[in-house]
């Protein structure tokens, strides 16, 4: 399967098990889970979510992988800047990337795609780390915003 085949069939794992389901947290550990195995390179798949007590900060949601740091401000790290621009960032190599923070030193690549609520406002980021080099490009951006449209509720 190409790439592209790999995200169709996992968006619609993902929302096989997520139909009727309204806890939040349910439906990002659900999509953390199904990519994180589709994809035998990305080593941390999960979400920072938007803390509903201070805006101004990200805090770790459900993921898979090693220990991911707590808690990052908007605009710092490829996590922040997603965040801040309200946009995809696609990293190719996280030790160019200014102010990159390294939760975990195989991380070599990285995407961050936004996720936003009903109203429009950003909820989460959902965040992929890959052990290679360059492991993201266009097809993950489209496949990965599908899949993150779809876990609104
Ligand atoms: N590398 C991210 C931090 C989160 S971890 O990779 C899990 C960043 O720079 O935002």
């Amino acid at each position: 399967m190409n790439k592209k085949e790999i995200y169709n069939e996992v968006a619609l794992q993902i929302s096989a098990v997520i139909e009727g389901e309204t806890s939040k947290t349910a439906r990002y550990a659900t999509a953390a889970c199904l990519l994180n195995e589709a994809f035998d390179y990305f080593f941390w798949t999960g979400f920072y979510v938007v803390d509903p007590l201070k805006t101004t900060e990200l805090v770790v949601g459900p993921y898979q992988g090693s220990l991911g740091c707590l808690r990052i401000p908007l605009g710092k790290g490829v996590c922040g800047t997603a965040a801040e621009l309200g946009k995809t960032v696609i990293v190719e190599d996280v030790h160019e990337f200014p102010g990159h923070i390294a939760c975990d030193s195989r991380s070599n690549s990285e995407i961050v795609v936004p996720v936003f609520d009903k109203e429009g406002s950003l909820a989460a980021v959902l965040d992929i780390d890959s052990t290679q080099l360059g492991s993201f490009d266009t097809e993950d951006k489209a496949g990965l915003e599908y899949i993150c449209k779809t876990l609104l509720v």
